[in-house]
């Protein structure tokens, strides 16, 4: 297997191949996920969640999101790594998007993604000009949150012509790809129908040309509540905390360390 580039991802749409991308912030995911062939992996703003602690992914900054991207970047030997570009490192300018999305490319990244459709046309564009891949991300965009009047499904009825100009305009500027977030079924097919580059889908659907889900809900190790677009095909969180108590309770009862585990 070769290093997957943005032009695989164009051929797997021209010939209907779906393809998974999955999150990732740290070494041991990204690894695994690698050599388990996932094509695509996010260094998501979801970070903020995920690793950090924060309630949405407003508070992360670029000081934060890059050294994962890093790490990231250096586990993986096929995946195309993305970076997410944070709130509030982009959205002033061009300019502002293109500095920040040279340093996440210095960080190791292949590619960056932003959120926002029509009126971000001009900062994909600078970026792509520049020789940096741009994944769009439109629907529910997190980092408008409270713009949107928190989490709701979009572009749905009506609203499906606004999603679609979104998706169109993105792609004339440039971007490689675009996610769709929560988003109508039917809205999410049709963009997927006119566009020419792939859609990566979450919560919108099965007509999409990828999916993406965040590891930490994937997994399992989020056991709090997830959405309704989540699928959960491990119980990571629930076999650690039992790892953690076998642990424990070996060293209190003097299980651990045995002989095996000590020096003369
Ligand atoms: O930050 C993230 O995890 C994302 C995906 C859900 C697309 O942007
Ligand atoms: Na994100």
């Amino acid at each position: 297997r070769r290093r997957v580039r943005v032009h695989h991802l164009q051929q797997f749409k021209e010939s209907g191949t779906a393809w998974p991308m999955l999150t990732s912030y740290d070494m041991y995911s990204a690894r695994i996920f690698d050599e388990a062939g996932i094509p695509v992996l996010l260094v998501g703003d979801s970070a903020a969640n995920n690793v950090y602690g924060y309630d949405s992914s407003l508070p992360i900054t670029v000081e934060e999101l890059l050294p994962l991207t890093r790490a990231v970047a250096r586990s993986v030997e096929h995946a195309l790594v993305v970076a997410d570009l944070p709130f509030g490192s982009y959205q002033a300018s061009p300019e502002q998007a293109l500095e920040t999305a040279v340093r996440f490319m210095k960080a190791g990244a292949h590619a960056v993604k932003l959120e926002g459709g029509r009126r971000y046309a001009a900062h994909v564009e600078a970026l792509v000009s520049a020789g940096i891949p741009v994944m769009g991300h439109i629907g529910f965009t997190p980092q408008s949150e409270h713009g949107l009047g928190g989490y709701r499904v979009q572009a749905r009825g009506e609203r499906g012509e606004e999603l679609l100009a979104d998706a169109l305009a993105l792609q004339q500027a440039g971007a490689f790809s675009v996610v769709l977030e929560m988003v109508s079924g039917q809205a999410a097919k049709r963009v997927t129908s006119e566009l020419r580059i792939p859609t990566v889908g979450i919560g919108a659907g099965p007509d999409c040309d990828a999916q993406v889900l965040v590891w930490t809900d994937m997994a399992g190790m989020n056991t709090g509540h997830t959405a309704r677009f989540v699928k959960r095909y491990a119980d990571l969180g629930g076999m650690l905390s039992e790892a953690a108590s076998a642990f424990a309770a070996d060293v209190r009862d003097g299980a651990f360390p045995a002989p095996e585990h000590s020096f003369d």
